[in-house]
């Protein structure tokens, strides 16, 4: 991916922390997903009072866009940080991640984890999800 490009994933991203819906842990996660069309589908986190219904940012983001049809991706930008602060990077749960591996090509699909425009890492779904168990494990 180009440089332009992942930075403008990352400003999409960073977009999303205005958005997040965070009364109880005030970490504010915001989300760009890439899709192989181009689309680029927001997300942010969203919490629940009862707490296991609180959904993350990049699932928002994945489920919007396979509500829509759109079942394949290149990347996916990923910021956050306590008030909505994105001094460290945010990488993504478990669950996000299996989730990942529900629809990504794990050697190809690309995750960004950034600060800002100018401070980013880009991994590999494979190097944070290793030996994953996805649909070809069933097939
Ligand atoms: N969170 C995400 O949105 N994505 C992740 O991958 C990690 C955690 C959210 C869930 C919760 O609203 C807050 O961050 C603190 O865990």
């Amino acid at each position: 991916m180009e440089k332009k490009q992942i930075q403008e994933l990352i400003k999409t991203a960073l977009e999303q922390l205005d958005y997040s819906y965070v009364p109880y842990s005030h970490f504010h996660v915001g989300a760009a997903l890439l899709a192989k069309n181009g689309t680029v589908y927001k997300g942010c986190n969203i919490e629940n009072a009862a707490y296991t219904p609180s959904n993350c940012a990049e699932r928002t983001a994945f489920f919007k866009a396979v509500s829509e049809g759109i079942k394949e991706f290149s990347a996916i930008c990923v910021v956050g940080g306590i008030d909505g602060k994105t001094t460290e990077y945010a990488p993504p749960c478990g669950v996000c991640r299996q989730v990942m591996m529900e629809f990504c090509d794990p050697e190809t699909f690309q995750i960004i984890l950034a600060t800002d425009t100018e401070h980013y890492q880009v991994f590999h779904l494979k190097e944070l999800l290793p030996l994953g168990f996805g649909p070809g494990n069933l097939a």
